[in-house]
């Protein structure tokens, strides 16, 4: 059965000068793959602080599984049993001397049983591909190898939402594919994953909505849709994903196609024959 979803309502974040974040609404259904994208600055880290807990709104509300967020202790300590964000560079979150260390420090302060966190790092590692690197010091681990147990360490705490802060990026190109495959794995398991990311290539075949970051405020919608609007395009500092580009330039319905194999299945479709007759001149 489906749980309530994340939601944000009215949120205004600023750090005493202009706001950040001018009034965003959200809601992230459970289960489900949300990409937040938006130029350098534009707000997109302070948002996912935000709905975790780590910075507290001047206006607004943050809600999961139906609960609102309230900034006490014990608020905190229960929404982030719900949410867990994981930083865009995993060296503001490891701090322990070894992996399976770091790894286990947050079921080991919700109090659960040696037994427990012992299955629910030896989990976590697995989900990760990264048994292997359980007994090493985090100090020897490459940036890659690092950025994967700071999101074990997350996952570690089962939480019903995971917020990943632009997790691909500075990962080598079969990287990004262990890291989705990762990710893949954790949304089978029915987690909510939201990723903030700077490219709309993923974004429009991972997700289910993207939510654009411009000017304080937030557009939320399909993918296709957004990342085909020009002028959304233009204020958020993106461009257009390359199959939708070469899906226009061949007069088919951009906002039908996600992903390269739709993309040919398409061009398969309106010319009734090889794809090479259509692209080659
Ligand atoms: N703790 C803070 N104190 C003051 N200003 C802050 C703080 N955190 C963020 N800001 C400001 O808020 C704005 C949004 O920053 P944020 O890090 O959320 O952007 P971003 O979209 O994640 O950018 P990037 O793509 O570079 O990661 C920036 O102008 C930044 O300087
Ligand atoms: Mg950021």
């Amino acid at each position: 059965m489906s749980r309530p979803p994340l939601r944000a309502l009215g949120l205004v974040v600023g750090f005493g000068v202009h706001p950040v974040l001018r009034g965003i609404d959200l809601v992230v259904p459970d289960g489900s793959r949300l990409a937040l994208l938006g130029a350098n600055g534009s707000g997109k880290t302070t948002l996912l602080r935000t709905l975790a807990g780590a910075v507290r709104p001047d206006a607004g509300v943050v809600e999961v599984a139906g609960r609102e967020l309230v900034h006490h202790r014990a608020g905190l300590r229960a929404h982030r049993q719900l949410v867990q964000l994981v930083t865009q560079d995993p060296d503001d979150q490891l701090f322990a001397a070894d992996v399976c260390r770091d790894v286990s420090f947050g079921p080991l302060n919700l109090g659960l049983s040696e037994g427990v966190v012992r299955a629910r790092v030896a989990h976590a590692l697995s989900v990760l591909s990264i048994e292997d690197l359980a007994e090493r010091p985090i100090h020897e681990l490459s940036y890659g190898q690092r950025k994967r147990v700071a999101i074990a360490g997350a996952v570690a705490m089962e939480p019903q939402v995971l917020l990943l802060d632009e997790p691909t990026a500075g990962l080598d190109p079969r990287g990004v594919d262990e890291m989705v495959i990762a990710v893949e794995g954790l949304l089978a398991e029915g987690t909510t994953v939201v990723i903030s990311t700077h490219d709309v290539d993923f974004a429009l075949w991972w997700a289910d909505s993207v939510a654009v970051l411009a000017d304080g405020r937030l557009r939320h919608g399909s993918p296709p849709e957004l990342l085909c609007d020009a002028e959304l395009i233009d204020v958020a500092r993106l461009r257009r994903p390359i199959v939708s580009q070469v899906a226009a330039e061949l007069g088919l319905s951009a906002l039908e196609i996600g992903d390269i194999p739709a993309l040919v299945a398409a061009i398969r479709q309106s010319c009734g024959v090889g794809v090479k007759q259509v692209v080659t001149p």
